[in-house]
């Protein structure tokens, strides 16, 4: 019998709200030079924020595992061929199309965090900080269709996806669920990147940044 089941762990719904707020953090502070050590202190957020997704892949709860989302392209098409005739099934973690737009999201975010970071130690070549604006333009444009993405399939499936990575539960059977919400570890990453952010606050001269952003 179908109920609602908790599927994603604390540490990966804060794992995602932080890289949100990291990436609009970097692509609004990414165009003046005024506000560059914030860009670089979001730029670093977001590679320690994937760093920890990439040792979460392999150790962490059921779903969060790579093991549970990472398809063969057969099974991605088939998928897809499927959902246009309506008649997909839909996973309890993420569904086939949606976890490639998700390993792509990763690798644009390790790309971009280590082709911003070679720019601002200047390394590498004079092409380098064309790369990196194109990398992060590519990143803008699969977050895009992530977000298209996660709405078609909230319609489709009859269920609000975006309340199930905030509160992590969704319907599904019981033996489904997982076990542990490990929440230590969620409230340990959240007081890293808070300690960071408050540590590098005056030295990016936020504060400033942050009252020219506010419309009032
Ligand atoms: C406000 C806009 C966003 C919303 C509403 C949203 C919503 C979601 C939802 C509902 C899922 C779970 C999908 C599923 O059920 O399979 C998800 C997963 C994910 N999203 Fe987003 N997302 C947003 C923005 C972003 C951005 C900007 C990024 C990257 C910069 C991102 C990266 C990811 C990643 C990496 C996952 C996989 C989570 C994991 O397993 O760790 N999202 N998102």
């Amino acid at each position: 019998m179908s109920e609602r089941i908790r599927v994603w762990d604390l540490p990966t719904r804060f794992f995602h709200w932080l890289l949100v707020l990291s990436f609009a953090g970097a692509f609004f502070s990414a165009d003046s030079e005024r506000n560059r050590d914030l860009h670089v202190l979001f730029g670093y957020t977001i590679l320690g924020l994937i760093s920890f997704r990439l040792i979460w892949g392999f150790i962490g709860s059921r779903y969060a595992r790579f093991s549970s989302f990472v398809y063969y392209p057969k099974v991605v098409y088939l998928y897809l061929c499927q959902l246009i005739q309506n008649k997909a099934r839909h996973p309890v973690g993420h569904n086939p199309a949606g976890a490639v737009v998700i390993i792509l999201l990763l690798l644009l975010g390790i790309a971009s965090g280590l082709t911003g970071w070679a720019v601002y130690e200047d390394i590498g070549t004079d092409l380098l900080p064309e790369w990196h604006e194109l990398i992060s333009n590519a990143m803008l444009a699969v977050v895009c269709v992530h977000i298209t993405g996660v709405l078609v399939s909230s319609f489709l499936q009859g269920e609000n996806l975006i309340a199930t990575m905030i509160t992590g539960k969704k319907q599904g059977e019981a033996n489904q669920a997982i076990v542990s919400n490990v929440s230590s570890l969620a409230w340990l990453l959240l007081a890293i990147v808070i300690a960071l952010w408050l540590w590098a606050w005056p030295a990016t001269k936020g504060l400033v940044w942050l009252r020219q952003m506010l419309p009032w």
